[in-house]
């Protein structure tokens, strides 16, 4: 029984370093392919109105994308990223904010295909709706972890892998995955979210991802509060497979920009990006 409901944490600061790293490393990749795929394979519903129970309760999105709405300065990514979000609403107050399936429709073409998995019946619904204008777009009330059945090596691939994490064997199977990716797949980009919980769990986390022995990983990891004791999220990072050295530029700016803005309070822990 899934009880995670991605409305409550909608726009915060995970979401702002996710959604900026896919838009990123969608117009990266569109430099050279003309069409690609784009596999989401824990999609949510994609739209969180602002006034929705789900948001008002814990308000997350204070943390995030309500301390970047007046950014002023010259960070290309970021600057984009709000573009884009304001381009979805139709507005330049953003009344809801969208989810890497909105997102993902609003950047696509008609060259593109795209692919979502969601296995929550009432987000899945949501998301079809959401989605119901999209002729390219294919939506599958399944287990995105089947994803890598569906990957035609012959295109140019996509692939976000956003778990909720509220199953501790997501980790394991993120694993898991990247070992396949890394050992049969040259022709696919993967951003792999992850939260930091506590320092030990990370280390091991990273040390794991490490041990895959791949020179194509990645590791971006924005923290934004001390890495003590204390229960919840201290930070949030991504996994990048196979991205390119541009998109771990543009990443690398971006990152120290978001770790200045939306860091919370003292913080001593700098943010990474590390060939694993
Ligand atoms: C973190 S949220 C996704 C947020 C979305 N990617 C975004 O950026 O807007 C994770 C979603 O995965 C769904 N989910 C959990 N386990 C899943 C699984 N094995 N396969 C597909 N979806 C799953 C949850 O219901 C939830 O909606």
């Amino acid at each position: 029984m899934l009880s995670y409901k991605h409305g409550y944490h909608a726009g915060n600061e995970a979401d702002v370093l996710k959604h900026i790293c896919l838009i990123q490393a969608y117009k990266s990749i569109k430099r050279h392919h003309k069409s690609i795929t784009y596999i989401d394979t824990h999609s949510g519903s994609g739209i969180y109105k602002f006034d929705s129970d789900y948001m008002s309760k814990n308000k997350e999105y204070i943390r995030g994308i309500t301390k970047l709405e007046n950014y002023k300065f010259e960070n290309q990514s970021i600057n984009y990223y709000l573009k884009v979000l304001r381009n979805i609403n139709n507005s330049k107050k953003l009344l809801f904010y969208p989810g890497s399936p909105l997102i993902m429709n609003h950047l696509t073409d008609n060259l593109d295909k795209l692919l979502f998995y969601e296995l929550h019946n009432n987000e899945f619904n949501l998301l079809r709706k959401n989605l119901s204008k999209n002729i390219n777009a294919k939506i599958c009330n399944e287990d995105g972890f089947v994803f890598l059945d569906k990957i035609n090596a012959n295109r140019k691939t996509l692939a976000l892998i956003d778990p909720s994490y509220e199953i501790k064997d997501d980790f394991n199977k993120v694993l898991n995955t990247l070992a396949i990716l890394n050992a049969k797949f040259e022709n696919l980009t993967a951003i792999i979210w992850y939260p930091v919980l506590n320092i030990e769990k990370n280390d091991l986390f990273i040390e794991n991802v490490r041990k895959i022995g791949s020179n194509r990983i990645t590791r971006i990891e924005l923290p934004l509060k001390q890495y003590d004791e204390e229960v919840g999220m201290k930070g949030s990072g991504i996994i990048l497979f196979d991205g390119s050295p541009y998109l771990i530029n543009l990443m690398r700016d971006c990152v120290r920009e978001l770790y200045l803005l939306l860091k919370d309070g003292y913080c001593n822990i700098r943010p990474k990006i590390q060939k694993l």
